[in-house]
């Protein structure tokens, strides 16, 4: 009903009806006259209830009807019809704010839930295949330090380069890769150069089962197929077989011939990647007197990889992986071991120590120190017990000097 559209209040007719603004502005004013059934109206410039009133009057209800309509007409507004409808654009736009909102959430709670691109460093890394088993996935250590060369390697694995660690014995080559998978859910094979893997294992063999002759994939054929991250551990005391059937796979896409299944050939999963650790190959040639059975890999050979140069941690990164592993060691007491650690080493670099100083050692004697209470009862088993006499007794001299003279940096050497 118009009179309805045009006074929007619920109080009935009587109020304000306004046209125009400032100066312009035009107003009719509805109230109960005394006489009863009967409206009073009066009409105005400016302000209501401020300026003259020109008109003033009294009509029926049937009389104001027309007028209401009339005014509609000629662009009268209820005052309160004005505000109301100001109220609606204001709660109009709050609500309009509050669905954009609610639509914003809905969105949020349909997006699919992917996982955190995993960083190593400051590299993002590409997610493993859905399929990987658990139970390949190495579990993370959360003591496991990442140097500042981790964001190198880490580029390498996402443009699918070939990696070789080289450095010494527990120098960290293996378990760097195996973080990386950890926290990156890659699967992981091992295979062990060092007189434990045969050509029919790391490739495949024929064998009979239930009667019936049929092929077993090696760990290489099974990396490749499923995606998982194959490590060579010491690469340098492979096979000559072996190294031949890598040089093909090293290309990156290269694809591996299975002679032996008729020349079928395998392709690699996008996800596989494939690593080597070696002690003495490369850069650490000069060291190869102290592994024994090494074998030189070729320049040709190594030119295949991208080859580190895996040191052992500094001081200060050793004492912090101390203290990571062991919470209950002291900064002190960290510095005092990985100063005697380093010490060894140098020891060792000068070839007055037959054997190295690892941190996988210096880990397990600080644990047993701490178990025992006692620095020379846990060497025993964690160091001494494992080198020559004269090794033992250089090495005993050495931890001495740091546990009489303690941390200062003066002490060390
Ligand atoms: N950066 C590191 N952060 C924490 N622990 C380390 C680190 N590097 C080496 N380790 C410790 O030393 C142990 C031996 O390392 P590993 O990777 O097996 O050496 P490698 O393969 O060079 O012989 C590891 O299990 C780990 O406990
Ligand atoms: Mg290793």
């Amino acid at each position: 009903m118009n009179t309805q559209a045009l006074a929007v209040h619920d109080n009935g007719p009587e109020g304000v009806y306004l046209r125009g603004s400032g100066a312009a502005r035009e107003w009719w004013r509805v109230s109960l006259s005394e006489r009863a059934h009967m409206f009073r109206i009066e009409h105005g410039h400016g302000a209501a209830g401020s300026g003259a009133v020109d008109i003033d009057t009294v009509v029926d209800l049937d009389n104001l009807e027309a007028k209401l309509l009339k005014w509609r007409r000629e662009g009268f507004v209820s005052e309160a019809g004005r505000e109301d409808e100001a109220r609606a654009v204001a709660a109009g736009s709050r609500f309009a704010v509050e669905l954009e909102r609610a639509v914003e959430l809905q969105r949020e709670a349909n997006r699919p839930v992917l996982p955190e691109a995993v960083r190593i460093g400051n590299v993002a890394m590409p997610p493993a295949p859905e399929s990987t088993p658990s139970a390949l996935v190495p579990r993370i250590n959360d003591a496991y330090l990442f140097t500042a060369r981790a964001d190198d390697i880490a580029l390498d694995i996402v443009e699918n380069r070939r990696v070789m660690l080289i450095g010494h014995t527990g120098s960290g080559k293996t378990s760097f890769i195996e973080q990386v998978a950890a926290r990156t859910g890659h699967g992981v094979l091992r295979a062990n150069m060092n007189g434990q893997t045969t050509i029919g294992d790391f490739v495949g063999f024929w064998t009979v089962k239930g009667g019936e002759t049929v092929w077993v994939d090696g760990v290489l054929p099974v990396a490749m197929r499923e995606g998982y991250w194959l490590i060579i551990d010491e690469l340098d005391f492979a096979e000559p077989s072996i190294l031949a059937v890598l040089t093909a796979v090293l290309e990156p896409n290269g694809r591996l011939l299975l002679k032996e299944r008729g020349n079928e050939i395998v392709e690699p999963h996008p996800s596989f990647r494939l690593f080597a650790t070696a002690n003495a190959a490369g850069a650490m040639s000069a060291y190869r007197h102290l592994y024994q059975g090494a074998n030189l890999l070729n320049e040709a050979f190594l030119d295949r990889w991208r080859v580190y140069l895996f040191d052992y941690l500094s001081k200060e990164e050793e004492a912090e992986v101390l203290r990571r592993t062991l919470p209950a060691l002291t900064p002190s007491i960290a510095q005092t071991l990985a100063g005697i650690a380093a010490d060894c080493r140098a020891a060792f670099a000068r070839e007055d120590l037959a054997s190295t100083f690892s941190t996988r050692r210096l880990i397990d004697w600080a644990e047993l120190m701490l178990r025992t209470g006692d620095v020379e009862r846990a060497a025993g088993p964690a160091i001494y017990a494992k080198v020559s006499a004269e090794d033992a007794a250089l090495i005993r001299s050495i931890i001495r000097h740091h546990a009489i003279f303690d941390a200062g940096d003066g002490a060390s050497g």
